[in-house]
């Protein structure tokens, strides 16, 4: 499974540091969509789901944490913990998120509006729904 982790273009100077961040430019899909998660508790592990059709880039602007990628035949953890880094997360991809400092923000930029009925929210489901996907694939 690839790992598709942004570096995004930092403008620093004297003053410090600024990222931009532009849709089709340095985010590769229409943004409609942008959530952050703060004051996360000690412990705390969230997620837990996949989407049918969405496509995410997530971003710990502040502090650090860890994402763990689960494509249904394997998975992936990867730490978050610089400003000007952006882990794409596609559809069909189970993830959960852990390992919150303190101090951890965590932003999410979508690629879709908040649709309920997109949620993968049961592992078994994902499993199920990624098998025939793959099948789906293999007649065509
Ligand atoms: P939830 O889906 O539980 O977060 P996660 O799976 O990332 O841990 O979302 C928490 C609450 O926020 C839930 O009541 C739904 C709401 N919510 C929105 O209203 N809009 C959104 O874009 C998101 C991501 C969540």
């Amino acid at each position: 499974m690839q790992v598709i982790k942004y570096a995004f273009q930092q403008h620093g100077d004297e003053r410090g540091q600024l990222v931009a961040l532009e849709e089709f430019k340095d985010i590769p899909f229409e943004i409609k969509r942008v959530y952050y998660m703060y004051d996360t508790g000690q412990g705390v592990r969230r997620g837990f789901h996949a989407h049918k059709s969405l496509e995410q880039i997530l971003i710990c602007i502040h502090g650090s944490c860890k994402i763990l990628l689960d494509n249904g035949g394997e998975k992936k953890i990867v730490p978050l913990e610089c400003p000007y880094e952006g882990l794409y997360v596609s559809n069909a991809m189970w993830r959960e998120m852990y390992d919150f400092s303190p101090d951890a923000v965590l932003m999410v930029l979508a690629s879709d509006y908040y649709k309920e009925e997109d949620y993968i929210r049961s592992y078994d489901d994902f499993l199920e729904y990624v098998k025939n996907q793959e099948s789906g694939k293999a007649e065509k």
